[in-house]
């Protein structure tokens, strides 16, 4: 998928032999001899960012934290503060500031820089080790408002705070194991439409209020508003079978989105479809 914005990305930081090797196992992970998802992480290459590039990440952190203070769930506010957030400077992934240093103790989870879109296996393979493959590379200042594919502005600031809470990152890790389990491609469809009605794009109820939490609409300035005020909007109470019945369209602001309780209920729900899936697993290992 990165190929698609050749020449707008910064792609000197992972276009090398290592970026390419580690893509090229990447597709083939899951086949006999690729099983080892670490293979498939590269090196954030920190000195890569240019001048241009630094620049859109503080432009993009101070246009949209101001409007997170009011309107985005505290787990979340609580997460960027932990894991020291700041606009200053595009995060660290290694070193002593970097957001894993100040994850680890908190959740054990971890973020891995990528080179690029990874197959679904190899994606769900990494949540089940509680790492989460990061997009290293950064929007070109021509598309700050838009980009159709993660970069780290959606990945770090995005979803990573959410990984400092200890009940969303034990369901993120359970998601995880059940996508990688299963085989069965009503399971894998149903678990892809959790992913992208929770993690990418939910809300939650605290305080008697609509907060964000969905990473796609944390780091898009144009949805987390529309999905807070639009009236066209149609914003449902979570319930994961419906939930995983609900279809969606990735090209346009939705005009679906489910709304949480707590986390937990998110946790529980989960716990409860993963045992769904791996009892399947079990009957079919044994008939
Ligand atoms: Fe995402």
């Amino acid at each position: 998928m990165a190929n698609k914005m050749s020449g707008s990305l910064n792609h000197a930081m992972i276009d090398g032999p290592k970026g390419r090797e580690a893509q090229e196992y990447a597709n083939r992970f899951g086949q006999p001899g690729f099983q080892d998802i670490t293979r498939a992480y590269i090196d954030q290459n920190y000195a890569g960012y240019t001048e241009e590039n630094q620049e859109t990440w503080r432009t993009l952190y101070d246009r949209q934290m101001a409007y997170l203070a009011d309107h985005a769930s505290n787990v979340y506010l609580s997460g960027a503060r932990s894991i020291k957030l700041v606009r200053d400077h595009i995060p660290y992934l290694e070193g002593p500031k970097s957001v894993n240093t100040f994850l680890m103790p908190l959740t054990g989870w971890q973020s891995k820089a990528v080179p690029g879109y990874l197959p679904a296996k190899a994606f769900f393979a990494c949540l089940a080790r509680r790492e989460f493959p990061t997009t290293i590379v950064i929007r070109p200042k021509e598309s700050i408002d838009y980009l159709p594919e993660p970069d780290i502005f959606h990945d770090i600031f995005g979803h990573v705070p959410l990984h400092a809470d200890p009940t969303f990152a034990d369901f993120l890790q359970t998601y995880g194991k059940a996508a990688l389990t299963t085989d069965d491609p009503v399971h894998t469809e149903r678990l892809a439409r959790l992913f992208w009605f929770t993690v990418e794009f939910g809300l939650i109820r605290e305080g008697g209020k609509l907060k964000l939490y969905g990473s796609g609409l944390i780091s898009s300035p144009g949805e987390s508003k529309h999905a807070l005020t639009a009236p066209g909007v149609d914003r449902r109470p979570f319930d994961l079978e419906t939930v995983c019945s609900t279809s969606f369209e990735i090209d346009h602001y939705q005009p679906i989105l489910y709304v949480l309780d707590s986390f937990e209920q998110l946790r529980d729900a989960m716990d409860t479809y993963a045992n769904r899936i791996l009892s399947g697993n079990a009957r079919r290992a044994v008939a």
